[in-house]
């Protein structure tokens, strides 16, 4: 008999003497707009065709945001979902954290406008930026807080408002994003492992490869660069593809070794979700079976921060998750970045 998950998970963390306490995911919820973007509706937008999105990314459909809906409305509404599904009330939250390509403004941060609009006036608020991978690096900041005692209730949000800043006449980028968000309520249970554990990691040397050159200090807004579309996303896709495959492998590995467990041992394996070959590739080198692995992807393109976020709320909402399960997260983005997290749900 298989000794339950309790039993055979080592706290990574206590064989490095760490004496603090826990970190659990105690809620999550997300948010998608409801305007949906098809690949029939791309083909009318440039030359494209289902038959080659569907072939090369898995995806099929992606949500848009309205005009005047914004990164932080919808990274509000994920957290209000999430916070009503545990029964957390805003002045219970403590800090906020954004994660986030694709703030409202450069500044003030999101996480000070999602404040305001959840009314967590006693929370500290900031945003991060780790691209597709800030979710799990934001996961393992609050949980940072969390096991330091700093904190009792940290909450966590991916959001992305990505059709803003892609551009609607690249085909080799439109076809691939979506916009949303999603949330995690981050607490200490007693008896509870939660968090097992989380690496990070990242390669400058390859910043080019994915970017947005317009609208830092390198390169302002001018009429120049407008024209020239660098305030566009832009992309190296089979050299991202290739570093995705290795980087999520690599670091999945990581996660899985610190916690002395075999992928056999993982009931939900939830990758970023940027193109569905990406997943099979990595998913076949870990040995992990189709059934282990959770895919949204066709329903909503690339959600950058947001991505591993909204698959988790739907993993457990679906029942994919039950508590005492063990699952596997994993992403990779610009910067470059990536990053694994083992979680005992
Ligand atoms: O979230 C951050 C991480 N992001 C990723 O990990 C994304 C990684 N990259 C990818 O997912 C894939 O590289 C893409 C889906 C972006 C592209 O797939 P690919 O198989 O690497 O295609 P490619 O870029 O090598 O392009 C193959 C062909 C080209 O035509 P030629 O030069 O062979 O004639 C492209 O112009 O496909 C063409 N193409 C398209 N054709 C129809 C590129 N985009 C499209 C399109 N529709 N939308």
């Amino acid at each position: 008999m298989i000794p339950p998950a309790s039993k055979v998970v080592k706290n990574p963390r206590a064989k490095h003497g760490f004496r603090g306490r826990t970190c659990s995911i105690t809620a999550v919820g997300s948010y998608v707009p409801e305007k949906i973007l098809t690949n029939a509706d791309l083909e009318r937008m440039v030359d494209t065709s289902d038959q080659w999105i569907t072939t090369r990314t898995g995806i099929k459909q992606r949500r848009i945001a309205a005009a005047n809906e914004h990164t932080s409305h919808m990274a509000a509404k994920a957290a209000l979902r999430a916070m009503a599904k545990g029964g957390i009330s805003p002045e219970q939250i403590d800090l906020i954290i954004v994660a986030t390509i694709t703030p409202d403004m450069p500044f003030p941060a999101t996480a000070c406008l999602v404040q305001q609009q959840i009314g967590a006036y006693r929370a500290a608020a900031f945003d991060i930026e780790a691209a597709c991978s800030g979710f799990i690096y934001a996961l393992e900041i609050g949980q940072q807080f969390i096991m330091s005692r700093t904190y009792d209730t940290v909450l966590v949000i991916g959001a992305e408002k990505l059709s803003a800043i892609v551009d609607w006449t690249d085909r080799n980028t439109c076809v691939l994003f979506g916009d949303g968000s999603g949330a995690a309520i981050l607490q200490s249970r007693p008896n509870a492992h939660g968090l097992l554990t989380a690496c990070m990691g990242a390669d400058g040397n390859k910043a080019d490869l994915l970017s947005m050159p317009g609208g830092g200090c390198r390169c302002p807004a001018t009429a120049d660069s407008v024209s020239a579309r660098l305030h566009f996303l832009r992309m190296e896709g089979k050299e991202t593809f290739k570093n995705a495959v290795n980087a999520m492998y690599t670091a999945a590995q990581e996660s899985l070794r610190r916690c002395e467990l075999c992928i056999s041992r993982i009931k939900c394996v939830i990758p970023h979700q940027a193109n569905q070959r990406i997943i099979e590739a990595v998913g076949e080198r870990l040995g992990a079976k189709p059934e282990q692995v959770f895919v949204n992807l066709d329903r909503y393109g690339n959600t950058s921060a947001a991505s591993v976020a909204i698959a988790l709320d739907e993993a457990v909402e679906s029942g994919r998750i039950q508590r005492g399960d063990l699952i596997l997260l994993m992403v990779f983005g610009a910067g470059l970045t990536w990053g694994a997290a083992v979680i005992e749900w």
